[in-house]
């Protein structure tokens, strides 16, 4: 079987998988205590526990699954990378951020609790993510769990995530060209996505001159993933996405669709995809769920 010819049920049956194993990863990880925290820990539950697609942990394990890493050390993996993401998503939907009301089909955390519990939810997952990955339970191996955290930050901080935040904060006076755009949606959205396949090469010690075909493969699904968010934003169903759209325009926020029309990028997306897909031919069927993956991300409708 080539990549191009994957089962759709290979897929299905990962997203419900993983979607099963980060629920109880993280359900074992939070219990409420009984003192004054208990607040805090049912928002971190609030916001981690159901509702995402779980892209992430799917493509650490997926990744990881072409090396035979243990999947329960895949599953912690992608764990550590939702924590980021969910926490990143909290504190995107505060008033000062994009001030949204609506997650997942349901109210946002500090709409269903209050700003300072949000603020500190957000937190707490962060430092969580960094805790999972220095445990025995990802690797025996020290070294492998330095590079984990050490890739793991380096997405999700200035030079990641954060960074690509920032530039998407300013974006509505910055008047970003095509290459600025590109360079903002590598780091607020691509940077957590590549550092996701990354870790499961990392897992898999497979060296870093043997990862050059899967860093370009998340490097194109990276930038697909964000095109097609924009144009959820811009012409999805607000019921299926689970989350207010037409944001971008109303916030003055530049992004592919302002900058190719939507025509353009989603013709951009699939090229993406379809360049993506095809740095995973030497995989052969060992890439078809990554392949897959791919795939989804464009068509999504959430
Ligand atoms: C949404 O990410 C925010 C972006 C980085 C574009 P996802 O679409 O992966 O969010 P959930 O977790 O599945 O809702
Ligand atoms: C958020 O991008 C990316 C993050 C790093 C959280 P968006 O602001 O476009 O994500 P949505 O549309 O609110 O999910
Ligand atoms: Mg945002
Ligand atoms: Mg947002
Ligand atoms: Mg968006």
């Amino acid at each position: 079987m080539s990549v191009t010819e994957v089962p759709s049920t290979i897929l299905q049956d990962g997203l419900l998988q993983i979607q099963g194993e980060v629920d109880a990863a993280f359900d074992a990880m939070m219990p409420v205590p009984d003192d004054t925290r208990a607040r805090l820990i049912e928002a971190m539950r609030y916001a981690a526990i159901g509702g995402g697609k779980r892209v992430r942990p799917l493509l650490v394990a997926a990744t990881a699954g072409m090396f035979g890493v243990d999947r329960s050390a895949a599953v912690h993996a992608g764990c550590a990378v939702e924590a980021i993401h969910v926490y990143s998503l909290i504190h995107d939907d505060l008033p000062c951020m994009d001030d949204d009301d609506l997650r997942h089909g349901k109210p946002t955390l500090h709409k269903k609790f209050d700003e300072a519990t949000a603020v500190l939810a957000g937190d707490s997952l962060h430092a969580l993510a960094f805790e999972i990955l220095s445990g025995d339970r990802i690797s025996g191996d020290p070294f492998t769990r330095a590079e984990l955290i050490a890739t793991l930050a380096g997405a999700s901080g200035m030079g990641g995530m954060a960074g690509g935040q920032m530039m998407d904060m300013v974006a509505e006076d910055a008047d970003y060209d095509l290459q600025s755009i590109t360079r903002l949606q590598q780091l607020k959205t691509g940077a957590l996505l590549a550092a996701s396949v990354e870790m499961g090469a990392i897992l898999g010690k497979v060296a870093p001159e043997g990862r050059s075909n899967l860093r370009a493969y998340a490097r194109d699904i990276g930038l697909a993933f964000q095109i097609a968010d924009d144009l959820l934003d811009y012409e999805g169903d607000e019921e299926k996405a689970g989350k207010a759209l037409r944001k971008d325009d109303e916030q003055g926020k530049q992004t592919f669709v302002t900058l190719m029309g939507a025509d353009g990028a989603r013709d951009q997306a699939r090229a993406l995809v379809d360049q993506a897909v095809g740095h995973l031919a030497s995989y052969g069927s060992d890439g078809a769920l990554l392949a897959a993956l791919a795939r989804f991300i464009v068509e999504r409708d959430r």
